[in-house]
């Protein structure tokens, strides 16, 4: 194992249980904002108010989170004189869509929500994505703040103001970068979620490890076992290390010019396994993993990748109890698929490969027979 500075930090850094949250910035000059991460922090008014513009909010929240978590954020916030909107949605990757979005518009303007009414997602990356673009495009913008509630939207989908819905011919395909207020991951709310969506989310922070960060792959390597039983030390320290990346990431490159299109690895794969097999069927984390080997098998083949590497990629989703084999949907219908990503540009799919662990390219200078090679294997 390797020992440097910012593994240290690592070991260092978790919460420890004398200190209640530990925060970091994603720094976009004037839009800048914090991420917390800790324990409780939904009962915690004081870290709210301050990202306030009028003490006005619409929480928009879903049918399985409103009863775990809705009445203690309503509290929370009634308590020091906040008006509160409830908005329910119903639950579901299904719902990512223009009906749902209209119907919190319904809500916005029957309570005449005004700009300074600030919509806060309370949920996971579907109550997040589709907050954000409600934000984005009522009233021309409203400010919003992040609670997610799943380790996915923790480590990823509440950072960095990517936000929409989905259309019948492509996964999030209609949205606005949209940064948040603010981002209040409470780690408390980790404890009800259900093993297979914590599962989809350690696919994002491995993620994170592969892309960018081999300290952090080989700390999670040791550490599996721990983060699956949400051992908290090591939860938020692994909750902190992947944001602090993904907030570098968006910093550095806001709007996907170039760098931000590497956290999009084993997500063009991954797509297209979400939209051939029906939204919610494979969670995104799921078919991220997947789309993950795919992205490894054809590195392997491009003799960027060890195979001994592949195996550690490999062992590390099947230690976090995630799928590593494609379904078979032939090469055919993958190629179709995948030029439905946003990634094609040209007629070509760029795609984010590895050139060895914690070093992702993107590149669409690979070998086509190798890509429909690793396509018919599945
Ligand atoms: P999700 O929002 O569907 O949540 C997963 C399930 O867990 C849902 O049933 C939800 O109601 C439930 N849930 C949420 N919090 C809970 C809790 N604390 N206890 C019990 N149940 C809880 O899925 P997700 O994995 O959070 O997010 C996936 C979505 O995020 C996809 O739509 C994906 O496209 C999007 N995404 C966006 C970005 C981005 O940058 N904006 C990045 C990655 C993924
Ligand atoms: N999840 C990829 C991104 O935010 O860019």
């Amino acid at each position: 194992m390797r020992q440097n500075s910012d593994y240290d930090t690592i070991q260092l850094n978790p919460l420890k249980p004398t200190i209640k949250m530990q925060t970091l910035k994603v720094e976009l000059a004037n839009r800048s904002y914090p991420i917390h991460i800790g324990r409780n922090l939904i009962a915690d008014a004081s870290l709210i108010l301050p990202h306030l513009k009028r003490k006005h909010v619409a929480i928009v929240t879903n049918t399985t989170v409103a009863p775990l978590y809705l009445a203690k954020l309503t509290q929370t916030l009634e308590a020091a004189d906040v008006r509160v909107i409830p908005i329910i949605l119903p639950d579901g990757e299904a719902y990512k869509n223009t009906e749902t979005l209209n119907s919190i518009y319904d809500v916005l303007l029957q309570n005449r929500c005004e700009r300074s009414t600030t919509l806060i997602a309370l949920g996971g990356g579907v109550i997040g994505d589709l907050t954000g673009y409600a934000a984005a495009t009522y009233l021309r913008g409203v400010p919003f703040i992040q609670i997610p509630t799943t380790l996915l939207s923790q480590v990823d989908s509440s950072v960095g103001g990517k936000t929409g819905i989905n259309h019948p011919l492509g996964k999030n395909m209609i949205g606005a970068f949209y940064q948040p207020q603010l981002v209040l991951a409470d780690i408390d709310t980790l404890q009800t979620l259900p093993a297979r969506e914590f599962s989809a989310g350690v696919a994002e922070v491995i993620k994170y490890g592969l892309i960018r960060d081999a300290d952090f792959f080989d700390w999670l390597e040791v550490n599996m076992a721990k983060l699956m039983q949400l051992d908290e030390q090591v939860l938020s320290a692994a909750i902190y290390r992947s944001c602090l990346s993904k907030a570098d990431v968006v910093a550095k490159d806001e709007h996907e010019q170039g760098e931000r299109a590497l956290l999009n690895l084993g997500h063009t794969f991954g797509h297209a396994i979400e939209n051939a097999m029906g939204y919610g069927v494979w969670l995104h984390g799921e078919a991220v993993a997947a789309g993950t080997m795919m992205a490894a098998d054809l590195s392997q083949r491009m003799a960027w990748l060890s195979a001994a590497d592949v195996a550690r990629i490999k062992n590390s989703f099947i230690a976090a109890n995630l799928p590593i084999n494609p379904p078979k949907l032939g090469a055919t219908k993958y190629l179709d698929l995948m030029g439905l990503d946003k990634k094609v540009e040209n007629g070509k799919i760029r795609l984010v490969l590895q050139q060895g662990i914690g070093k992702a390219v993107i590149t669409s200078d690979y070998d086509t027979e190798k890509l429909t090679a690793t396509l018919s294997l599945c």
